[in-house]
């Protein structure tokens, strides 16, 4: 069969890697992809943007692809799903509806509360006034969030009323977000561990995926300002059995019967984003996609067929079906452009690519792309993912950091401690 992967990142990059190996699968098409996905065996690119989704139904007909399986938010925030059901396309996403669970922070605490799901304490405000009303009810610090996609940047962490002030005021103008801060989710700040919980589901039915956890903060130590992840590794060692079993049944399961019962049913992959605090789970946020770069790592341990498992949701057989998962840890370190996630430079040719690599290693693109000249070329700031596996923690980040420096350009920056946390608990 031929399988379509909408989207050109790294968490793409992956989910086309592992859909290839599938002895099911011919081809796979990416669309728009990067030059990774461009130099895999038995891949295609095609230029049609992830947002353009009469180009996509377009490309899915003439190709005759079997299934199709989104990347990113934004298409399916747009109702790319909604338009591939109405072709009797095959694809593997949340309808729009449910995807309003990433796409308004302020629906999603909405029905956070209304399904009693636990979350920081809250209030959605659409003036400054009223946002330090409520400020000053919780204290300091405390979190803003923008309620509209803002790509991972609408989250602003405030320490006195001062920066409250003029944080809301920047987001409620439409000066940092446009309009998807027009409104805004005031937000207690939590306190613990946080951890990627990231599950396949299909209206009520589930199958959790292998745990995982990322570093949002660009620098070394978790500091300096939010990315959308400088690396991640899998299993997350602070998701213990326990804690598995408790945001199972108290976060994930609540919230697919409650978008059940509210109308809009999810199918998809369904990541909550979650602290660990000293009173248990709380949701941070959902995506209502795959993690980036949590995909990376967690598509290396996979041991069963990624086709196999979406189509078991799109079946409604998930409750019938598990995943098998290599015991290994994998660890995935981005390699990004100097100056990421503010203005950095593109085009840099990239060094060390056709190293060869051992099995336990794998080099996944994400802003890249190949010039003129067929060489590689950097295209964004999060520019690859070297993700390698090992025995444990402190073995997998070993190989990932002794394979990653054989790849180099001009103004490469990484960090140096990715999984630095799961290493302090062994
Ligand atoms: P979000 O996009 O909602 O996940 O927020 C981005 C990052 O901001 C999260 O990964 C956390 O590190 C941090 N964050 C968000 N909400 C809170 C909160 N209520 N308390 C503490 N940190 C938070
Ligand atoms: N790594 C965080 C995200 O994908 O949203």
């Amino acid at each position: 069969m031929n399988v379509l992967i909408i989207g050109n990142g790294g968490r793409e990059h992956a989910l086309a890697w592992k859909v290839a190996r599938s002895p099911r699968v011919e081809q796979v098409l990416v669309a728009p992809g990067n030059a990774g996905t461009a130099r895999e065996p038995g891949m295609e690119n095609v230029a049609v943007d992830a947002t353009d989704i009469d180009g996509l139904v377009a490309l899915a007909r003439d190709r005759q692809v079997h299934l199709t399986i989104v990347g990113p938010e934004a298409p399916l925030a747009a109702g790319l799903v909604d338009r591939f059901q109405s072709a009797g396309l095959a694809c593997f996403g949340p309808r729009a509806d449910a995807a309003r669970l990433e796409s308004s922070k302020a629906f999603a605490k909405d029905f956070m509360v209304r399904h009693q799901i636990p979350t920081a304490g809250h209030a959605t405000v659409d003036n400054v006034a009223d946002g330090l009303k409520f400020a000053r009810t919780i204290g300091f610090p405390l979190v803003l969030k923008a309620d509209g996609l803002a790509a991972g940047k609408g989250v602003v962490i405030v320490d006195n009323e001062d920066q409250a002030r003029s944080t809301l005021e920047d987001m409620l103008s439409g000066q940092s977000f446009g309009a998807a801060g027009h409104r805004v989710v005031v937000e207690e700040f939590l306190v613990g561990e946080e951890a990627s919980f990231i599950v396949i589901a299909a209206n009520r039915q589930v199958l959790p995926l292998a745990s995982s956890q990322d570093h949002k903060r660009r620098d070394d130590g978790d500091r300096g300002p939010n990315t959308g992840g400088m690396g991640a590794y899998s299993p997350a060692p602070a998701v213990s059995e326990d804690v598995h079993d408790t945001i199972m049944a108290d976060i994930i399961r609540p919230t697919l019967d409650g978008l059940a019962s509210d109308g809009c049913p999810f199918t998809g992959f369904l990541y909550a984003g979650v602290m660990l605090t000293a009173a248990g789970p709380r949701v941070l946020e959902f995506n209502v996609r795959f993690g980036d770069p949590e995909t990376q790592p967690v598509m290396m341990r996979l041991e069963s067929d990624l086709v196999d498992l979406v189509e078991a949701a799109l079946e409604g057989r998930l409750d019938r079906t598990a995943a098998k998962w290599d015991r290994r840890v994998a660890l995935g370190v981005v390699l990004a452009a100097g100056g990421y996630p503010q203005d950095y430079a593109r085009g840099e040719p990239i060094s060390g690519l056709d190293t060869e690599w051992p099995g336990h290693v794998k080099v996944f693109h994400a802003g890249t792309a190949i010039d003129d000249n067929g060489s590689v070329v950097t295209s964004g700031g999060r520019v690859l993912c070297l993700t390698a596996l090992g025995d444990d923690v402190a073995q997998a980040q070993a190989e990932a950091y002794r394979w990653l420096a054989h790849i180099g350009f001009r103004d490469a920056y990484h960090r140096t401690d990715i999984g630095f946390r799961a290493i302090g608990r062994d």
